[in-house]
């Protein structure tokens, strides 16, 4: 008799964490379409479920509701997702929450609420999943942060300063990780048209569709670097603008504030 070969994404696992609408849920359709098991998380379980009944690949997609603010709670759906469906490979933390804010509506409790999603979400979500892959000697874990986490931006410094931190714990948890033979990488999109753009009353540079930031996704999935980021000009002219000395970045953005004024 001869055996099927299994080809390495049918064997694969993706726990996908912030699924439910824009990047994420267009990423799980491509994942389950690519022959990966994809696990999704969000809040809402019925927009997780109606994702699920649109999988390319019926089954391959499974539902695993969960908020990324509660610690215990993620490690619970990452046990759970691997008596279910096997070992974890990809964990992928994508989950985020958006608002701009202005000096005029300075809030502390916006600051708390996109920190306790976007920065301690993803710290929740790595407690889940590395004791496991650390020892298996094996896994690879993807976070979201921004092009925005790159320099502090007008009316944005709830989220920028939330994705600065995700940016630099990976930068920090990286070269231990990789010793323990985890890879650990971090996904930094322009502006990408989905219900968290959506809210923007300014006109943004290089919007891309959700599908187009997936193509890039994707493509990171099969390279080894530490960042995948796009679009390509946009993050050219961020990486620059991360070089300029601060008299000059400053002139520039007040020049900003000036003209929304
Ligand atoms: N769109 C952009 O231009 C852009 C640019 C740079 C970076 N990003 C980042 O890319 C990621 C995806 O963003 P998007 O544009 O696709 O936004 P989106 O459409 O608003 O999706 C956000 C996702 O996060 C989930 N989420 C929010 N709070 C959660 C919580 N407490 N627990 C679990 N899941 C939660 C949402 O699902 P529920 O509401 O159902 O929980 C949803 O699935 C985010 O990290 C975002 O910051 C986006």
């Amino acid at each position: 008799m001869t055996q099927q070969r299994q080809s390495p994404e049918s064997m694969s696992v993706v726990w996908l964490v912030g699924a439910s609408t824009g990047i994420g849920q267009t990423l799980a359709l491509r994942l389950a379409g690519s022959g990966r098991q994809v696990a999704v998380t969000a809040r809402s379980n019925d927009r997780l479920q109606a994702l699920a009944e649109q999988s390319p690949v019926p089954g391959a997609i499974q539902v695993f509701p969960g908020d990324v603010t509660d610690g215990p709670g993620m490690a619970d759906v990452a046990a759970r997702i691997e008596s279910r469906m096997g070992p974890i490979d990809t964990a992928i933390f994508n989950a985020g929450d958006y608002e701009p804010m202005g000096l005029e509506d300075f809030d502390p409790a916006l600051f708390q609420r996109l920190m306790a999603v976007n920065y301690q979400g993803v710290v929740n979500g790595l407690a889940a999943v590395m004791p496991a892959m650390i020892s298996r000697a094996e896994g690879q874990i993807l976070v979201t942060a921004s092009l925005a986490g790159y320099r502090g931006l007008p009316r944005a410094a709830p989220y920028g300063a939330s994705k600065a931190a995700v940016i630099n714990l990976a930068e920090s948890l990286q070269p231990e990780l990789a010793l323990k033979g985890v890879s650990l990488r971090v996904i930094n999109p322009g502006f990408v048209k989905t219900p968290m753009t959506d809210k923007n009353r300014f006109s943004m540079p290089f919007l891309m569709t959700p599908e187009a930031a997936v193509d890039a996704i994707m493509k990171g999935l099969e390279r080894r670097g530490f960042e995948i980021t796009f679009p390509r000009p946009f993050a050219w002219i961020m990486k620059t603008l991360r070089l300029m000395p601060h008299r000059l970045f400053l002139a520039l953005t007040r020049r900003m504030v000036n003209r929304d004024a």
